[in-house]
């Protein structure tokens, strides 16, 4: 399993359940790796998207306390249960696309993280643990800087060296 998460400068990753910047192609990044796939989210983040809705053409698999009505998303009610349904699929098909809480929950979890970098401070609420100070975790990939309206910002991979299969 990867995560797929845009940071800022402080590694904030939210603002009153919502995203703190959409870059073009961010957006197009997420979508080219996550379609045909699938993604595994918090409820908090499932409730962030376009109507709450799960994701177009790909596996949406909930992680939440509570019961969900719907045919296009798998629920799942532990972390363990989720561990469980996600290692039905191929690892490299599998992205954890959040948010905080579950991004938390599940770093022991997870090989790679794919992360987009914006070099800019915005006010946010939830964060992703910062792995520059995890020993465990090294950058194995780092894309030239891009900017977007004044904005820095870089694509990176992660590698977190003692994952728990
Ligand atoms: N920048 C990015 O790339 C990115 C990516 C994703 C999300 N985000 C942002 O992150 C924020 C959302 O993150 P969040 O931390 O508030 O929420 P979250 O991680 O999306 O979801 C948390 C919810 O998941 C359920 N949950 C978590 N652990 C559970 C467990 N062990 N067992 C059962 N249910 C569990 C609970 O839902 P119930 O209350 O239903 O039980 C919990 O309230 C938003 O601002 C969103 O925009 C940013």
């Amino acid at each position: 399993m990867k995560d797929l998460v845009a940071v800022d400068k402080n590694w904030g990753i939210g603002k009153n359940n919502d995203l703190l910047i959409r870059i073009p192609e961010d957006v197009k990044f997420f979508k080219e790796e996550t379609t045909g796939n699938i993604v595994f989210m918090g409820k908090n983040t499932l409730d962030s998207l376009p109507g709450g809705r799960p994701l177009k053409n790909r596996l949406n698999i909930v992680l939440t306390s509570k019961d969900i009505k719907d045919e296009n998303i798998v629920v799942v009610h532990s972390v363990q249960e989720a561990l469980k349904e996600i290692g039905k699929y191929n690892p490299d098909r599998v992205y954890n696309i959040g948010g905080a809480q579950i991004f938390r929950e599940m770093l022991d979890y997870v090989e790679y993280s794919l992360i987009t970098k914006i070099e800019a401070e915005f006010d946010a609420d939830v964060y992703y643990p910062n792995l520059d100070k995890l020993d465990n975790w090294e950058v194995i990939e780092e894309s030239e800087e891009r900017e977007y309206e004044g904005i820095k910002y870089k694509f990176l991979i992660y590698r977190n060296k003692n994952f728990k299969r």
